[in-house]
């Protein structure tokens, strides 16, 4: 079928996620995720007898990525762009009334805040690559500085733009999978063991080393397989728009060219054709050679596929890894409900006690 992406200038941001990958050895990266990942766990979960998941997780997420992507590591300003970002996502789904105190009018003035922080952050580091302080490839942000496309450099806008799509496109995914597969190991202990062994065996084989490795990641198969089972059960990311590029005929009704299609994420993956008992939830449908291809698409398919996914499962991996290895925890709202922003989130953020092993 011909459809055409509606976001034209999406190429872009999809190279500069390939970039990351070809600056960024994989190693270092794990490395750098597992130094975020227990530093967090440390400073904000550690010693405390109850916390709210979805928005630590959400400050774990956004660390990182101020970290990998933009260098910015001082915590006084990682908070400032995070406020700034969560009235974003708040408002980014809501009733379009631009009257002050209407979350639509915090979610402009909130992206007004970003793109002027961000816009400063790119001159300083502009004059940093101009005086050798900054390397052009340590780290997005400076890949998009410093390396022209076919219609040459980008403008500081675009840039802007292109970095919040980045933010806006990894954030809420990440942490709300996250937070849903701590759920649901809460809620089913016999697959919270599962894991835990798991990590258990990848602990003891790396012996005396310390930081996980890539090796290690590829280790955590019914880990990932869960995970997999969590972004099946509940899409994190509903589907996305395609345009018709040419008429064509669908069970027997006709698209013509220039309409808008949505392709839905959670009907595929609910569809009992592809996966039986659809409700259920199974990770051990995902061993061998797990579902049919193009049934599980939590990160789409093809080429308009998240360019984000296998950062997405470093991040995921890495810090279940830890969480689990150091606690075990109860919801304190055992039928918390779910609500809707840019992701699916528990309404009230999944307040947890938690008991360290
Ligand atoms: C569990 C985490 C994630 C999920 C479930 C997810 C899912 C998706 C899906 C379904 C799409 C649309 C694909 C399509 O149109 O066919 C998408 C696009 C995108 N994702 Fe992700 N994503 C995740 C994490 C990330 C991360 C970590 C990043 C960046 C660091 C990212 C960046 C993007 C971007 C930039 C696009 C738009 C690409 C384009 O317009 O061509 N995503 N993602």
């Amino acid at each position: 079928m011909a459809f055409v992406p509606i976001e034209h200038d999406a190429a872009k941001g999809r190279r500069f996620m390939s970039l990351f990958f070809k600056f960024n050895e994989t190693q270092k990266l794990v490395a750098a995720i597992d130094s975020i990942s227990r530093n967090q766990l440390k400073k904000n979960w550690e010693g405390k007898n109850e916390v709210k998941v979805y928005p630590l997780v959400k400050m774990y997420t956004f660390t990182l990525a101020c970290h990998l992507f933009l260098s910015i590591n001082d915590t006084e300003k990682v908070l400032k762009l995070l406020y700034h970002f969560n009235n974003l996502t708040d408002g980014i789904l809501s009733v379009p009334l631009s009257i002050p105190g209407t979350p639509f009018h915090r979610a402009t003035r909130a992206m007004e805040s970003l793109r002027k922080e961000i816009y400063l952050i790119i001159k300083e580091r502009r004059e940093a690559l101009a005086n050798n302080l900054a390397s052009p490839t340590q780290d997005v942000l400076s890949q998009m500085i410093a390396v022209p496309f076919d219609d040459g450099f980008m403008t500081e806008l675009e840039i802007v733009d292109k970095i919040l799509a980045i933010l806006f496109g990894g954030e809420e995914t990440t942490t709300a999978t996250i937070t849903f597969a701590m759920k649901y190991l809460s809620e089913m202990p016999h697959l919270y063991n599962e894991v835990l062994k798991e990590q258990r065996e990848i602990t003891r084989s790396m012996k005396l080393r310390e930081v996980l490795c890539f090796d290690d990641i590829q280790k955590m198969r019914y880990t990932w397989n869960f995970v997999n089972e969590v972004m099946r059960h509940i899409p994190i990311v509903q589907g996305a728009f395609r345009e018709v590029k040419e008429d064509i005929t669908f069970e027997g009704y006709v698209i013509p060219k220039g309409w808008k299609l949505y392709w839905s994420v959670g009907s595929t993956h609910h569809n009992s054709e592809y996966f039986s008992e659809p409700e259920r939830f199974n990770p051990i449908r995902f061993e061998g050679n797990g579902p049919s291809p193009y049934t599980h698409v939590p990160f789409g398919v093809g080429p308009l596929m998240c360019p984000g996914h296998e950062y997405a499962r470093l991040t995921i991996l890495v810090f279940l890894h830890y969480v689990v290895k150091m606690f075990q925890w109860e919801p304190i709202l055992p039928n918390e409900k779910m609500k809707f922003k840019a992701a699916p989130m528990p309404a009230e953020g999944f307040p947890v006690c938690l008991s360290p092993h």
